[in-house]
């Protein structure tokens, strides 16, 4: 079995370097896929590093290459690199798409994301791999790998929804940062973190679906024990467009300035709906004080009761009790 991951992390690591010299050696890719990426900010360096590429706009480009230069049919067509017809011939699951490749926690190459160059609706954006024996999308981070360093050093990892967002805050300096790449964040993933740093920094897109899964996502980051912090961007941002757009230091003011507690955000974002109605505001304070249960360490719960206690003007006897009888009722 080791052999047999092995070679599919041989195969995959093949065709990172097929895709990334058809984006940069051939005319077809640095008309189409490089230009794109140049259009998008990204540097020579940055596409360098991230072993970014593309994939030719042809049913059988990669897939025969790989076939003339001896790569084993099983496992082109089971790391998802090839796709089986109905006759048994293969053909390139990517075609005429920017790659980004996806690296394990010791930077092997292990699945790919394609994005398409087309606006058309009915073009799905993202191509990705399927499961693989080397590729579970629940235990992978897109970046750690090149994130992991600076997590420790940093002692706080961003948490970013895509691979563009990865690479635009990455080139902007700010290393720290991985996306749990369109999958809802999994409890895998908040552990492959707090083995590096106990301080996750959410920062998803600003817009509805971004606020939503900030809010599920800090409740399993304080399950597991974490410290989570959250930065709400613009509406209709998100990390990359806002750093393409505004520049690097403007993306660090807007993150020490907006930067908020999670007890803080929630409450914001909860009362905000609410207004006055002493019924809704109750339901708000009630789904915080949810959240704070969630917390293993007593400690800090006690602590965070004390902060949500002067923010929403309630007593700290009575949220405590209300913790408590969450916490009591999980026994
Ligand atoms: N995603 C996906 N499949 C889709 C849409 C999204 O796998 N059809 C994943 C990708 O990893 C993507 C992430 O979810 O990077 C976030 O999605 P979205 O915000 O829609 O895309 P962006 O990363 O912002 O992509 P871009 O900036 O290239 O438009
Ligand atoms: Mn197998
Ligand atoms: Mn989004
Ligand atoms: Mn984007
Ligand atoms: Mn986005």
């Amino acid at each position: 079995e080791q052999n047999h991951r092995e070679s599919l992390m041989i195969v995959s690591g093949y065709a990172a370097k097929f895709f990334h010299e058809s984006l940069l050696d051939t005319d077809e890719g640095q008309n189409i896929g490089l230009s794109y990426f140049k259009e998008r900010g990204f540097s020579n360096d940055t596409i360098k590093k991230f072993e970014l590429g593309y994939s030719p706009d042809q049913w059988e480009a990669f897939t025969g290459e790989a076939i003339k230069q001896g790569y084993q049919e099983e496992y082109l067509v089971e790391s998802g690199l090839s796709v089986k017809r109905d006759n048994g011939s293969l053909y390139d699951r990517y075609r005429g798409r920017v790659m980004f490749p996806i690296h394990s926690f010791t930077g092997r190459v292990i699945a790919f994301g394609g994005r398409t160059l087309k606006s058309d609706k009915n073009v799905p954006k993202y191509v990705n791999s399927p499961e693989s024996e080397i590729y579970h999308k629940s235990n992978i981070l897109y970046g750690l790998y090149f994130a992991k360093r600076s997590i420790r050093e940093e002692d706080n990892c961003y948490l970013v929804e895509g691979y563009a967002d990865v690479i635009s805050v990455h080139q902007a300096g700010i290393e720290n940062v991985v996306a749990s790449s369109g999958t809802s964040l999994t409890v895998e993933q908040i552990r492959l973190i707090g083995r590096l740093t106990k301080n996750i920094t959410i920062l998803y897109d600003g817009d509805a679906a971004g606020i939503k899964a900030s809010l599920r996502g800090l409740d399993m980051i304080l399950e597991e024990g974490l410290n989570v912090k959250v930065v709400l961007l613009p509406d209709g941002h998100d990390p990359d467009s806002y750093v393409q757009k505004f520049g690097t230091n403007a993306f660090k003011t807007h993150i020490d300035q907006n930067k908020k507690d999670f007890i803080v955000f929630k409450t914001d974002i909860l009362l905000k709906e609410v207004g006055d109605d002493p019924i809704r505001k109750a339901d708000a304070i009630r789904d915080i004080v949810e959240s704070i249960a969630k917390i293993p360490d007593f400690i800090k719960v006690e602590l965070f009761v004390k902060q949500c206690s002067s923010l929403l003007a309630i007593q700290e006897r009575s949220l405590l009790t209300e913790v408590n009888k969450i916490k009591l009722g999980k026994q």
